[in-house]
């Protein structure tokens, strides 16, 4: 298995291309299940997960071309996918796959929803936290769908198709509002969905789905009108910036110090974020071509943050953001209300020196002065790049084991550190 080197110390000087949002992607590329046409999608960033749903799209029979580069791309320009549902050949999404990425239990809205069945494997519990389903299969059965579970297998039937129905979520779902929009977007009739997720990756699915017939209206809001049609068509979308990516490289460069322009970042993706950051006294400024994040050798000051779903401050950024305080001036609370288990980073960061106490949903992080490079190992993506944060500023060597989890959600992470001046590199076995 891969591992990551890291020599701490060196400030980050320079720019930073941003990728396409992996947490976008994802749905759009499940929404092309809804139709028979082509649904064209730009600026696909070169991710482990978005290569994992290509092979779960092609076991239903979704043909997925990638386009190759074009005359004045280079490697930092996304990918071009073109994926068609022409022909659905199989409505079951097993376990070996759906076991291996959660999001792919998003299918079960548009099969269902187009072809009046899905068997879709539970997705199971991951290590963040227990992550339930019920929401999902609520949005369904409001829509019409009659669900069961057979063998840790979710089985969802409408043969005469979805019809628009009133779906009040409980608590605020990313993954629930995905489904929702997605099923309703076939179902006949009108849908209105409360309460639902204010992330821009709801909007940029929305936006796909106008583009291919539906009308949906509110996206962005809690309060989301869909106005499904019969047959939806070929349509192009272009993914938005990855936020998560943005706020990881501001906290690196807030970390490390120095002066880094995040290209094509753009800010009124990450407000709560960014506002953490002034807080902490790292100069942010907005441009025309992206964010400019910057610290002179002044250190951070320490803030409270309690995560919350958009607009709020993303769980997404939690572990950088820890990383982050372990070297501020002073102490740091940080509160994570969106998983009951997302503090594996913890343990790790005290490897490096950190001083971290854990008190149910709260961390206390107490500033110390410098952290030592150890090896260190993290169980999912998000705290991964947590510990690389915390390596760039460590004395002396850092070496992250378990690569494939970053490899999962961002795009040429070391490449994009070492144009800036970062001691980086992956070592292959
Ligand atoms: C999405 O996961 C993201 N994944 C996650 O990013 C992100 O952390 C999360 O939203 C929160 O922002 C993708 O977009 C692919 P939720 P999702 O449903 O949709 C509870 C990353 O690192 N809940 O919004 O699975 C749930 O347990 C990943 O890129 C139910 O109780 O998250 C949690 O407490 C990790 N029942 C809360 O809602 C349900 O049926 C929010 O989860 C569904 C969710």
């Amino acid at each position: 298995m891969d591992r990551i080197r890291i020599n701490g110390g060196r400030p980050l000087v320079g720019t930073i291309p941003i990728s396409g949002a992996k947490n976008a992607t994802l749905p759009l590329m499940i929404a092309s299940l809804l139709t028979d046409e082509t649904v064209t999608l730009d600026n696909v960033p070169r991710l482990a997960d978005v290569g994992l749903l290509q092979r779960i799209l092609n076991n239903h029979g979704v043909d997925v071309t990638v386009s190759g580069k074009r005359p004045g791309e280079d490697e930092n320009s996304g990918q071009t996918l073109r994926i068609s549902a022409k022909h659905i050949v199989d409505t079951t999404a097993p376990y070996h796959l759906v076991s291996k990425m959660r999001a792919s239990f998003w299918v079960i809205g548009p099969l269902v929803a187009r072809m009046g069945e899905a068997r879709v494997s539970m997705p199971g519990g991951c290590a963040i936290g227990t992550r339930p389903i019920d929401f999902h299969l609520d949005a369904l059965r409001a829509l019409g769908a009659a669900i069961d579970i057979d063998q840790g297998y979710v089985i969802a039937r409408a043969p005469k198709g979805l019809k628009g129905a009133h779906i009040k979520f409980p608590k605020v779902s990313v993954g629930a509002t995905h489904t929702a929009l997605m099923a309703a977007a076939l179902a006949q009739g009108d849908t209105l969905i409360e309460n639902a997720a204010r992330e821009p990756e709801i909007g940029d699915l929305a936006a796909l789905l106008v583009k291919m017939g539906a009308a949906v209206e509110g996206a962005g809001s809690g309060t989301i009108r869909v106005k499904g049609a019969a047959r939806l068509g070929a349509a192009r979308h272009a993914v938005l910036p990855d936020r998560i990516e943005i706020g990881t490289y501001a906290m690196a460069v807030a970390m490390a110090g120095g002066d880094v322009m995040l290209e094509g970042a753009r800010a009124d993706l990450l407000d709560a974020p960014l506002a953490v950051l002034s807080r902490a006294g790292v100069q942010v400024a907005v441009t025309n071509e992206g964010i400019r994040i910057r610290r002179d050798g002044a250190g951070v000051a320490p803030v409270e943050v309690t995560t919350a779903p958009f607009p709020g401050f993303p769980t997404d950024l939690q572990a950088q953001l820890m990383a982050l305080m372990t070297r501020a001036k002073g102490t740091s609370k940080i509160t994570e209300t969106i998983f009951e288990n997302r503090f594996m980073h913890v343990q790790e960061l005290a490897r490096l020196g950190a001083r971290i106490h854990l008190d149910g949903e709260t961390a206390t992080v107490e500033g110390v002065d410098r952290l030592k490079g150890a090896p260190v190992m993290a169980t999912d993506l998000r705290a991964s790049v947590s510990l690389v944060i915390a390596g760039l500023a460590a004395e002396g060597e850092t070496m992250v084991h378990r690569v494939y989890h970053l490899d999962r959600g961002f795009e040429r992470l070391e490449q994009k550190l070492v144009r800036c001046g970062a001691a980086i590199e992956r070592i292959a076995g």
